[in-house]
């Protein structure tokens, strides 16, 4: 580490390693193997075909939050960089998230409790957002790289499509942290269900570290080499799949304190949870489609739960609805 705290090659990676635990999850997904001895970074990484400054653009951004210099495409591999990116996704997709998953089960009494269900239930469909989520990335975005690096037809692709649409996928991951530990039955196992928020703590910060890396450091140096490839550039927003939907647009505060609820809000509330959509509660409430998406939007002011799954189990929590009548 130099005077400005920055990594650089001649750094010891065990030492690195030992400062920011971070570090273990980008070595694993650089290919980087353990029993380094007391190499320094620019070592371990040439001896295991590993692109120095890649690494260290990535190393330092876990470091900082931020990239530590602004002409950070110039010095990167881009075919290291998304080979980085596929493998965090493959551990998001196939170990992380899973893992979590099992955790979950683990900790929930079933006999007692069908509330669990409803968190099963969120978490499956958060985890099936973020696989789809990666999946553009993998399909569309890293493909469309790979023929830019290799001069074939880019079929009016562009960076600037996939940074239009590119957003943070952790928020949900908040809301369901947030709604177990409020909502959460208090005489279950304690030691399990915090392991777990443990990991569902730790995972969020990996996801938004992820989704940053993307931001900051590869859609910049994919701008770059689309100006040295001196690609024409079509921003076709039409054609692309949103990559997913969990961007909170109201630009709410989530500092803000729970409220009390209406009666409305609160039948509200319960129309969601039997599934009803925003038309089938206006007609049953008496109410304009308009006045309901008002309300909708108060209720997640108010309680800083965003999906509907979450607002279901808030509704079962606090009894405003019979398990056996959600949809
Ligand atoms: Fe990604
Ligand atoms: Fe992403």
């Amino acid at each position: 580490m130099n005077k400005q705290n920055i990594y650089t090659g001649d750094s010891k990676l065990s030492e690195l390693i030992c400062r920011n635990c971070n570090l273990l999850l980008v070595m694993s997904r650089f290919g980087i193997s353990l029993g380094f001895g007391d190499n320094t970074v620019q070592e371990v990484c040439e001896k295991q075909n590993v692109d120095t400054d890649t690494f260290l653009a990535v190393a330092n951004f876990m470091e900082k939050e931020s990239p530590h210099n602004d002409k950070i495409g110039k010095n990167i591999s881009v075919e290291s960089l998304v080979h980085y990116l596929q493998q965090a996704h493959s551990y998001f997709l196939d170990f992380c998230l899973p893992a979590i998953r099992r955790k979950l089960i683990e900790s929930i009494d079933y006999s007692g409790n069908d509330l669990v269900v409803h968190i099963l239930k969120f978490y499956d469909e958060y985890v099936n957002e973020v696989r789809s989520h990666m999946e553009y990335e993998d399909r569309t975005v890293f493909k469309y790289v790979d023929a830019l690096l290799n001069g074939k037809d880019t079929e009016g692709y562009s960076i600037s499509v996939f940074e239009e649409k590119h957003n943070q996928i952790a928020e949900k991951m908040s809301d369901l942290k947030n709604t177990i530990i409020k909502y959460y039955p208090s005489h279950l196992n304690p030691n399990q269900i915090n392991s777990v928020l443990f990991d569902i703590f730790s995972c969020e910060k990996d996801l938004t570290l992820h989704c940053k890396v993307e931001d900051l450091i590869f859609i910049p140096a994919i701008r770059q080499l689309e100006e040295e490839m001196n690609t024409p550039v079509k921003n076709d927003k039409n054609e692309t799949p949103k990559i997913n939907a969990l961007k909170t647009s109201n630009g709410t505060d989530k500092t803000v304190s729970q409220e009390i609820l209406s009666k409305r809000e609160k039948e509200i509330i319960t129309c969601i949870a039997k599934g009803m959509s925003n038309k089938e509660i206006a007609d049953k409430l008496f109410l304009s489609t308009h006045t309901v998406i008002t309300h909708r939007k108060n209720i997640t002011r108010k309680l800083q739960i965003y999906s509907p799954a979450g607002l279901t189990i808030y509704a079962i929590v606090n009894k405003l609805i019979k398990l056996q009548d959600v949809n």
